[in-house]
């Protein structure tokens, strides 16, 4: 769960899918049982979470391997019935996944797993994917004004017991309701708006928001960290968690993990994806500072735009206690290779947090 006692949190992100941009043979290749395997392992290992990603449509074209996505609420019922603690994560759509519908599918899954599941919420960003539904994408802000109507209609829906009427300028519930109710409180939501308008709607209504650290130096991530937590303490009187996203690589050195990234993503790189992602991403995210649009490009194709970890298993290990001193309560792991990657972290990696005193041991697992 979300909520253990670890000083860091960790959880996998993104394996319903795959997070890099490659031609390598060795990129994931997103199978049922590929996906069983990981979440089962990262849920031995004591990790808090197995997230998804969502998306509708492939970039570049059809039958490209960026579409193969499984849904993230179907994975989730899946994930959260092999699994036995771990806090399985949605990534939600949200004006294409109506309240109603998502309460009760999250309700659902929250009844397989004991309590166990969570919502991401996106706002969306892909025109073709969104347009996919015969709906525009509407204007940045008014994304995140459909976002402030669904989240106080998604939380009625969890505990009302009576049927209600909600009415607002996206959303007109009459006599709502959604049976069977859950006997846990409402999942815990994540959001990643890193625009102004994103963070205000984070702030406001999630439990964990993730920042994209704009800035690699510790006392740069800190100050990151530090404003988005005051922002939502002192605008909204709210304490919420800081997350951020990462792609690992270990390797003998830094330096040959920095060559076999400069491998897969340049040497063996996915123009065609990558390309066709950023030419979408730039015109429709407001979370591109300028001057930084090559680096995004790279750390895109490397693994879902996160902070890269390079090394061996203790520059690994180091970069994390870095990360945890600056403040951030969580960190998002990927991998170009999951299966191999997150083994060869739990062997590793695992044992020398628990020596740092970041996380315990993992508990005997309830076989
Ligand atoms: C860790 C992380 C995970 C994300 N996952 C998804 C996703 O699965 N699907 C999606 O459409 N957008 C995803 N996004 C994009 C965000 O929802 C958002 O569009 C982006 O951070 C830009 O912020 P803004 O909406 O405030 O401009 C993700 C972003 C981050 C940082």
């Amino acid at each position: 769960m979300l909520t253990s006692s670890n000083k860091l949190k960790l959880a996998v992100f993104g394996f319903n899918g795959g997070a890099a941009f490659t031609n390598h043979p060795d990129r994931y290749r997103p199978t049922w049982e590929s996906n069983v395997r990981i979440a089962q392992m990262a849920d031995r290992m004591g990790m808090e979470g197995a997230i998804s990603a969502s998306r509708w449509k492939a970039f570049a074209r059809d039958g490209h391997y960026s579409g193969d996505l499984y849904e993230t609420f179907t994975w989730a019922a899946g994930i959260a019935a092999v699994t036995k603690r771990l806090c399985v994560m949605s990534t939600v759509h949200l004006s294409v996944m109506h309240p109603i519908i998502s309460a009760k599918m999250s309700a659902t899954v929250d009844l397989i797993s004991n309590g166990r599941h969570g919502l991401n919420l996106v706002c969306g960003w892909y025109p073709a994917e969104m347009g996919m539904f015969g709906a525009a994408m509407g204007d940045h802000d008014d994304r995140y004004a459909l976002a402030e109507e669904w989240v106080p209609a998604f939380d009625r829906l969890w505990k009302d017991e009576h049927s209600f009427d909600y009415k607002g300028k996206f959303y007109d519930l009459k006599q709502a309701i959604i049976q069977p109710k859950s006997p846990h409180p409402r999942p815990v939501l994540m959001n990643a708006g890193g625009s102004e308008r994103g963070r205000e709607f984070a702030a406001k209504n999630v439990d964990v928001a993730f920042i994209v650290p704009q800035d690699p130096r510790p006392e740069a991530l800190k100050k990151q960290v530090d404003f988005y937590r005051n922002f939502a303490r002192e605008k909204y009187g709210r304490e919420i968690k800081v997350w951020m996203s990462s792609y690992v690589v270990q390797r003998a050195s830094v330096q040959e993990a920095r060559d076999y990234v400069q491998d897969y993503v340049v040497n063996q790189g996915d123009s065609e994806g990558i390309d066709s992602f950023m030419a979408n991403n730039i015109g429709n995210s407001h979370n591109v500072p300028t001057g930084v649009i090559e680096q995004m490009r790279f750390a895109i194709a490397a693994g879902y735009g996160g902070y890269p970890i390079l090394g061996t298993a203790q520059d690994i290990a180091s970069t994390l206690s870095m990360i945890s001193e600056a403040g951030v309560d969580g960190v998002l792991l990927t991998w170009m290779d999951y299966e191999g990657g997150l083994k060869q972290f739990g062997d590793t990696v695992m044992p020398l947090l628990e020596k740092t005193g970041l996380r315990s041991p993992a508990p005997v697992y309830p076989d």
